[in-house]
């Protein structure tokens, strides 16, 4: 693990992206709740509820189908008040998205309101034996089965709610992360966590419970990663109470949140993903800091260092992850094997953890992942540890899922990514992939000194020419207006250039809904080539390395059927621009770094036009920023 205790991830595939947050303290509860759900909003949902106990004992429960504001709407004139609540984001997983399967869930007495992120694989079987005792239900949800499985082993054992609360979590299969607000103690919260991320805000005078924490930033530094198979009671004017559901005492370990408010702001822009591509210098800048040394030509990488003679002589690294953090792996292992000689296999998480791969004590595995809370990653993680395999982690959060499941890791250090579709996630990511070939070819003696020092310095200039691409892409939005309403698209590219193809194919497709392809170049004549007329914007990635004239003989195929073409080139081109309908220029660097330019105009390219069709770009339809489901 990079950041701290074991963490059991048997039970980690089925989680819900459901958000989470609770208070209880001096403040009215219902402003905080609300707002804390509002922060959650990116992991996707699509019904909200809250829970508020008032001075008079009153256990409030609002919900509402659709939006946090709709929830706002509905208790417009009802009672919010109340020094202590729960509140739900939810995305339907058993049954369909309306209020009565909203959460926050009543017991059958109506003490207790609980909510819940997971899945409880054996509620149907937990369900009829409640039945059976007399419970009866209103939805259709797993939670609601749970809240009364506590509640019934409250009433037959005779235990406190906390101690309910354990012992009924040992007859639970399944992920959850729940949180509990009990009718007759205003002043106390139950939790718990198995398989989904929880954590505790510890105030003045005041606690905060989340999913993540976003909810808990700008109230609170000091925070408690609750740990797989815990169960915590929060009491006002006490300290945490943790137990484990095995009944063993956990001391709570306190951190400092790194995380501040304006990191989870816009900033000034429209969307969170134009701010996040905006962000990129700085954060490859950061990725960087304390690790590439060109003063003393080398790359330290703290986080695994006491693994780099595995990863030297290892049969194969291989690389899992889904989506962007896929592609980021595909450049990545063009550079590995190019600059370090080490074979590199780039893995779909989702077919790792299913085809029985053969995967040895003699590979090492690398996971990679943005949210570090990818059902598939985290599955793909546990078959490369059975295997016996070493398991590192490329990684953007702290303290997440994937950070905790794996021997080790690099942190990206990208700050909080809000858009869903990933941005300078990326550009973090190939950013620790060329430090990790660099380091790996220093060590192995891949490079000689002077090559490697120029890589070193040339990889040190990227922020400044991230920010020259910036500075320079104010056109990309009149192409958008160009194509904005193309029904298909299609990105091309050689070598490293072939992950930015399908980088900026998949931005384009998951924010604007056209569809995208991204291919190798040479690959359009073994079919592409039949979509290509007057109406089908292709897109090149023709920087002047060493595939240059071929990707220039593609160019030519796609003018003499009429394509269009809008082609990413660098300064010095000469060729490809005479051709294109379309040039967005990007800084001269060193061949394998190219992604790290390419990808950003391709970023805003996929923004704008998503932003001209009037979709939703921090929020795209059908889709959720951790996919913690498989
Ligand atoms: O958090 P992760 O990096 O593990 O997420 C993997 C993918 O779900 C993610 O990259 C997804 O493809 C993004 N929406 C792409 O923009």
């Amino acid at each position: 693990m990079f950041f701290s205790k074991k963490c059991n991830f048997a039970f980690l595939i089925f989680i819900t992206m459901c958000g989470i947050v609770a208070y209880v303290g001096h403040q009215e509860a219902y402003p905080i709740l609300i707002e804390g759900l509002k922060r959650l909003e990116y992991r996707g949902y699509d019904s909200a509820g809250v829970a508020l106990l008032n001075k008079a004992d009153q256990l409030n429960v609002y919900k509402a189908k659709g939006k946090v504001s709709d929830l706002e709407a509905k208790v417009a004139d009802k009672d919010i008040s109340g020094h202590i609540g729960i509140a739900h984001t939810r995305w339907a997983t058993h049954g369909e998205p309306n209020e009565t399967n909203a959460h926050p869930h009543l017991s059958k007495s109506g003490n207790i309101a609980l909510i819940h992120n997971g899945i409880i694989e054996n509620y149907l079987s937990l369900r009829k034996e409640l039945e059976k005792r007399g419970f009866q239900f209103k939805s259709s949800t797993d939670t609601e089965v749970l809240t009364n499985l506590i509640e019934d082993v409250q009433q037959s054992e005779h235990v406190d709610l906390f101690e309910a609360v354990r012992i009924a979590l040992n007859h639970v299969i399944g992920a959850y992360a729940i949180a509990i607000v009990e009718k007759g103690h205003p002043d106390q919260l139950i939790a718990a966590r198995k398989g989904s991320p929880m954590v505790i805000g510890i105030g003045d005078g005041e606690y905060f419970i989340a999913s993540d924490a976003t909810p808990i930033v700008g109230r609170t530094q000091k925070v408690v990663y609750i740990e797989d198979e815990q169960v915590v009671r929060i009491k006002l004017g006490e300290e945490l109470h943790i137990k484990t559901i095995q009944d063993v005492e956990a001391i709570p370990y306190v951190q400092e949140l790194k995380m501040n408010l304006d990191s989870i702001e816009k900033a000034g822009f429209d969307h969170f993903m134009m701010k996040e591509i905006y962000e990129q210098p700085t954060i490859v800048r950061d990725t960087m800091r304390g690790r590439l040394h060109p003063e003393a030509n080398t790359v330290r990488l703290g986080g695994i260092i006491q693994y780099e003679k595995q990863l030297l002589y290892a049969d194969n690294i291989v690389f899992v992850a889904c989506g962007t953090s896929w592609h980021a792996s595909l450049v990545g292992s063009y550079m590995i094997e190019k600059l370090a000689k080490i074979r590199v296999k780039v893995e779909y998480a989702s077919e790792f953890r299913y085809r029985d791969p053969v995967v040895t004590p003699h590979d090492v595995v690398i996971a990679v992942s943005q949210s570090g809370e990818t059902a598939d990653t985290l599955a793909a993680i546990n078959l490369a540890k059975e295997k016996g395999a070493i398991v590192l982690g490329i990684c953007n959060v702290i303290g997440s899922s994937i950070s905790r499941a794996t021997d080790a890791g690099i942190y990206t250090h990208a700050g909080p990514e809000i858009g869903v579709a990933s941005t300078k996630a990326f550009t973090s990511q190939v950013t620790v992939m060329a430090m990790l070939a660099l380091r790996l070819a220093e060590l192995k003696g891949t490079m000689k000194d002077e090559e490697r020092l120029e890589f070193i310095k040339e990889l040190d200039s990227i922020p400044e020419k991230i920010q020259w691409t910036l500075d320079h892409s104010g056109h990309v939005k009149d192409i958008a207006a160009k194509y904005k309403d193309v029904r298909n698209m299609l990105y091309l590219g050689r070598l490293q250039n072939y992950p930015v193809a399908l980088e900026g194919a998949l931005k384009l497709k998951e924010i604007s809904y056209i569809h995208a392809e991204g291919y190798p170049a040479a690959e359009m004549k073994h079919g592409p080539i039949a979509l290509i007329d007057k109406d089908m914007p292709v897109v090149f990635i023709a920087t002047n390395h060493s595939t240059y004239e071929k990707v220039i003989s593609n160019i030519q195929e796609v003018k003499a059927r009429d394509g269009k073409i809008i082609a990413i080139v660098s300064q010095k081109d000469v060729l490809a621009r005479k051709m294109a309908d379309y040039v967005i220029e990007i800084p001269e660097t060193e061949c394998l770094y190219s992604p790290l330019l390419a990808t950003v105009p391709l970023q805003i390219l996929a923004y704008y036009i998503a932003v001209m069709r009037g979709c939703n770009v921090d929020q795209p339809r059908n889709l959720a920023k951790s996919v913690t489901v498989e």
